[in-house]
């Protein structure tokens, strides 16, 4: 008998010969515990506008979107992330309205709150829904100048939470900006608000539908937001990141885009004592819905197959725009 580890002793297909025995074995699951759906909010009343960048994906009015969220629980989602569509006309080079306690996210926020109180809300903190320019912050003497936005981005997050915001989600990668929110959090006694930091947020091009369905696309020149958002090379610097933010108060760090940075995922996840989420974005939302759409596989198993590789490397949570799709396969047991 040859020695255990080789073969015949060792034959590798024995566990995976039935059903039962793969699912004996398997060490990672996904439920629809671990997804959060992302929710785009306009203006008006019995509004549907689909997104044509984004299959399946429209932007709602707030009546819409109430009911969306009902549907979100039915389905065990815990969390929506919200994000607005901003009219033209409320934008300006400050970003002003995304620190006004009555604008169309607070609103959003309160009336989910209200009718779904037991689905977590949570809301970007960045100013690019609101500025002309599209950049995340304010723009002075050609680029995004960090320490004035941080001002700006405190005052957002704290109508944010006014509003009922559980998690606010600093999205804009300005330095110092989670420290100052839960600095003013505390003042305000908003002690339960959660921060999660888009930590590790890189310059991507994987953002594109989003800018689309948000309407953010704004000015952005050749420059985009490389001077803020991180560089697609770097993952010791995506460790810094993520313990200047723990280190500053932040409850749970984002990795974003997912797929092309399943590697940083695991080296963040190995690296800060914090749950790590990550964000399947717009793009890599795209590329899967348009490729099943053309024939190239499965819409739902290919999106299983990906969500399922986040969980692998380390993510608690993935937002995703298939989040209630891809629940409705998990509770049928496909
Ligand atoms: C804004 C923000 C962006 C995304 C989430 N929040 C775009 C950007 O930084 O330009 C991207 C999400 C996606 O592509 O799905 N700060």
């Amino acid at each position: 008998m040859p020695s255990s580890g080789s073969f015949p002793a060792t034959r590798m297909r024995r566990v995976r010969a039935t059903s039962w025995r793969r699912r004996l074995v398997r060490e990672t699951v996904l439920t629809a515990d671990d997804l959060i759906q992302p929710l785009f909010v306009v203006e008006g009343s019995g509004v549907r506008q689909d997104v044509a960048s984004l299959p399946g994906v429209a932007r709602l009015s707030i009546d819409n979107a109430v009911t969306f969220a009902k549907e979100a629980q039915a389905l065990g989602i815990p969390a929506l992330a919200l994000f607005p569509v901003i009219d033209s006309a409320l934008k300006n080079d400050q970003g002003s309205e995304a620190v006004n306690p009555k604008n169309l996210l607070c609103r959003a926020v309160a009336a989910i709150k209200k009718a779904v109180p037991d689905v977590g809300i949570i809301c970007d903190v960045a100013l690019d829904p609101y500025t002309v320019h599209g950049h995340d912050g304010l723009f002075i003497d050609d680029d995004v100048a960090n320490d004035a936005t941080v001002e700006v981005l405190v005052k957002q997050a704290l109508v944010l939470a006014e509003a009922g915001c559980d998690i606010v989600a600093p999205s804009d990668m300005m330095d110092g900006r989670i420290g100052a929110i839960r600095r003013a959090l505390e003042d305000k006694k908003f002690v339960n608000t959660m921060i999660l930091s888009y930590a590790v947020k890189y310059a991507s091009a994987f953002y594109g539908p989003f800018r689309d369905a948000v309407g953010s696309k704004g000015a952005l020149g050749a420059k985009g937001k490389h001077t803020y958002q991180m560089d697609a090379a770097n993952t010791g610097e995506a460790l810094r990141e993520a313990a200047l933010d723990v280190a500053e108060g932040a409850d749970i760090v984002m990795v974003k885009p997912g797929m092309p940075y399943l590697d940083v995922i695991a080296a963040v996840k190995a690296h800060v004592n914090v749950p790590v989420f990550a964000y399947q974005v717009s793009g890599e939302y795209a590329m899967l819905s348009l490729a099943a759409a053309n024939g190239a596989f499965d819409r739902d198993a290919a999106f299983r197959e990906s969500l399922l590789a986040f969980k692998r490397a380390g993510a608690s949570a993935i937002l995703t725009y298939a989040a209630m799709d891809i629940a409705r396969t998990l509770t049928g047991k496909v």
